[in-house]
């Protein structure tokens, strides 16, 4: 009897708690007391204009997304960046081919296809026809001299880019802080080459380059370059003016790169061209890498924009809703089948570690009943419309005695095991953590769904197991909309 009682009080304390912290449950626990608030950035998206945005992209995006959320919940001051490839030689090719066969028109209404057909087109010519190279290389060249006209159809190019870019990172429910970019830095790495000659880091190699031995002792077993031949910067320079620049303008705690594990070496190269630099704040950057995804297909072919994977899995959303017994009679089904089929999109990819790899499979991440995105969406828009159907009165008046059949304490101890989970992710900054937890939370209410009656039970009892679900949609919201999910109310 003592034990009941005791549990009973627990229950009530768990459900008071989940109501009353609302977004912050799980974040207030002693877990996290003390945690200093701290200045974070964090690097993501970053696609390269005019090229093709591919799915390292995507995961960048949604990861870096993620990061940021966690960060900024545990009452961290986050500041997004999105650092896009926006100089280089793709542009003379793109001024260059613009001028040959560009439309002002097209340009406007769809830059991003556009621009992308222009850049794969004079590829194509310049191959064959000297000229077409030799005027794309006097475009680039005219652009880092700073030629007016030059810079302004670049501007153009890049303003028309980003201007896409920012209604596409919205059906994702992405935004950013700051739209920088390595063209900032066109001028800024000429700074870093005289900081690194002053500190006698630079070497002259015979080719005419410039290279930082990574030893910091002189023998060039491991150097990286920073300046080409002809005097201009690679994306390693750019890097190091960026880093020094974030850390001027923020003075930031950390700073978080997100992008595939490809670019480790990079990371590494410049967090220790930093250091040796003398930059004891080099050790506040840290890379989180991720593997490859293999095989993400539309049925178009290969995923050349953001817009063709969303479009795709809506695509596809919708037609399994078609197909499916429990779909509702939906005002906005286009709106929800895009919400649905990106938390599958999402869950797919936050399920293992962040530095596998995974294959792609379109039907898999669908699958309603197993662990998927569409299973947490289905759990939370059933409990959704629970609420919607039964009025649910006063915590205070519910009797937690109600809830002690197996069903709903594990459902409570699992509710009481969400800050360490939290903890977890915290630590690591992999989100499979969150994801398998509420994974469980749904499989365990998807139990008590079968049990648990609300209908035909006495008003204690059910009014008791309202506030239970009513919980459990709360937390398994909260991590959703951490994972960067937003969550249905029906489906
Ligand atoms: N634009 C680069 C790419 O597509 C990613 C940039 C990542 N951020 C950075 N600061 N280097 O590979």
């Amino acid at each position: 009897m003592a034990c009941a009682f005791r549990r009973s009080i627990a229950s009530q304390t768990v459900l008071q708690e989940v109501f009353e912290d609302g977004a912050h449950y799980g974040l207030k626990s002693e877990l996290f007391s003390g945690l200093p608030q701290k200045k974070v950035l964090v690097d993501f998206s970053s696609p390269n204009i005019a090229k093709k945005f591919h799915v390292g992209h995507l995961r960048s995006t949604i990861v870096g997304n993620f990061i940021a959320n966690l960060k900024e919940a545990l009452g961290h001051q986050v500041t997004r960046i999105n650092y896009f490839g926006d100089w280089g030689m793709q542009f003379g090719l793109l001024g260059a081919g613009f001028q040959l066969f560009g439309y002002e028109e097209k340009l406007q209404s769809s830059p991003l296809q556009h621009l992308f057909e222009i850049y794969v087109q004079v590829n194509k010519e310049a191959a064959d026809d000297e000229n077409v190279e030799k005027s794309a290389r006097e475009f680039f060249r005219q652009m880092e001299a700073g030629d007016e006209q030059a810079l302004s159809l670049w501007q153009k190019f890049r303003d028309l880019s980003i201007k896409e870019y920012v209604q596409i990172y919205k059906r994702l429910g992405v935004h950013f802080d700051e739209y920088s970019g390595e063209s900032f830095y066109r001028e800024k790495y000429r700074e870093v080459l005289r900081l690194l000659d002053k500190k006698g880091l630079l070497q002259r190699t015979k080719k005419g380059t410039a290279i930082v031995d990574l030893s910091g002792k002189g023998d060039s077993s491991l150097s990286c370059t920073v300046m080409r031949s002809d005097g201009t910067s690679l994306y390693a320079t750019r890097d190091l003016a960026a880093a020094i620049d974030r850390m001027n303008k923020y003075n930031f705690d950390s700073m978080i790169y997100v992008t595939d594990k490809g670019q480790q070496d990079h990371f590494q190269h410049v967090f220790q061209i930093l250091r040796l630099m003398g930059y004891e704040w080099a050790e506040r950057c840290q890379h989180v890498p991720f593997g490859v995804v293999q095989g993400m297909k539309t049925r178009r072919g290969d995923v050349t924009f953001l817009e063709d994977v969303i479009n795709e899995t809506r695509l596809r959303m919708l037609e399994n809703m078609a197909f499916s017994k429990t779909t509702k009679d939906l005002e906005n089904p286009h709106e929800i089948a895009e919400r649905v089929g990106l938390a599958a999109l999402i869950i797919q990819d936050f399920k293992g570690y962040l530095l596998s790899d995974y294959k792609f499979n379109w039907d898999r991440i669908f699958q309603s009943r197993g662990d998927t995105g569409v299973f947490l969406q289905y759990t939370h828009a059933r409990l959704s419309s629970l609420e919607e159907t039964f009025e649910c009165g006063h915590l205070r008046n519910i009797n937690a005695a109600c809830l002690q059949d197996p069903q709903s304490v594990s459902i409570l101890q699992h509710l009481l095991r969400y800050d360490e989970v939290l903890y977890k992710s915290s630590q690591d900054l992999q989100p499979r953590h969150i994801v398998s937890y509420l994974l469980t939370l749904s499989h365990l209410t998807a139990v008590a769904h079968k049990t648990l009656h609300i209908k035909g039970s006495l008003p204690e009892v059910a009014e008791a197991r309202l506030h239970l679900f009513k919980a459990v949609r709360s937390v398994l919201a909260n991590g959703m909309k951490l994972l960067g999910i937003t969550p249905v109310s029906r489906m």
